[in-house]
């Protein structure tokens, strides 16, 4: 269950890119991963707006730019600010118009079998993105230019959104995040009890499409 309290957010919160350096690449790779969850979904969200939108789009810019060099090279400071920047701003966004399912499908992964959060999102999240594709518009061709992905101006809303998706995959993939979860533990066995605990989070309210157990369930078992 997550816990949401005035009383248990901090006061000051230190943001410094020279603490990162010492992340190990599974953690660089899965906190990212997190960071570009929480911009994807507060972007997509019913109840995203202009105020917030901007944030995350940056965000997401910064990520594509900036992920896999930090993965890669820990110790690059400019990879590791735009990191840091990028986590951020996301959080600023996210914060104020909440999230959506890939969050509220991650949860009872970690609570299930400790499955790190980031890594939980970053293999949902390409399978939400497909499942929530009727009920975005036009926002995943935004979020493909913020991505820098070529060729997305000529394409139809169909082709943009899985060109969107193919370049979230692929990222998630060459960053070393886990494609199934059949390959993190989870037993297809508690699948139904995963999709129950799922739609009663407090994050599915916001997901861009209405959703119903079923279609959670649907959704675990394809990434399964
Ligand atoms: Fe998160």
């Amino acid at each position: 269950m997550v816990c949401i309290d005035p009383n248990d957010i901090p006061i000051i919160a230190i943001v410094d890119a020279e603490l990162m350096q010492s992340m190990p690449r599974s953690l660089t790779a899965a906190t990212g991963m997190d960071a570009l969850t929480h911009a994807i979904e507060g972007y997509t969200t019913k109840n995203s707006w202009e105020m917030t939108d901007f944030m995350e789009l940056k965000a997401i810019n910064l990520i594509a730019k900036h992920l896999k060099t930090a993965v890669n090279f820990p110790l690059d400071m400019e990879a590791r600010n735009g990191m840091a920047s990028a986590q951020y701003i996301a959080g600023m966004g996210f914060s104020n118009v909440g999230l959506g399912i890939v969050h509220s499908m991650a949860h009872p992964l970690g609570a299930f079998y400790d499955i790190p959060h980031g890594v939980a999102n970053a293999l949902l999240l390409p399978y939400v993105m497909a499942f929530n594709a009727p009920s975005v518009g036009e926002k995943y061709r935004d979020i493909a230019y913020a991505f820098g992905v070529d060729g997305i101006d000529g394409m139809s809303t169909e082709d943009a959104n899985h060109a969107t998706i193919e370049v979230i995959r692929n990222l998630a993939k060459e960053i070393g995040i886990p494609q199934k979860l059949h390959e993190i533990q989870v037993k297809s066995k508690d699948l139904v009890r995963l999709a129950t605990a799922a739609f009663n989070d407090v994050c599915t309210s916001g997901n861009p499409r209405e959703v119903i157990v079923q279609d959670i369930l649907a959704i675990y078992q394809e990434a399964y």
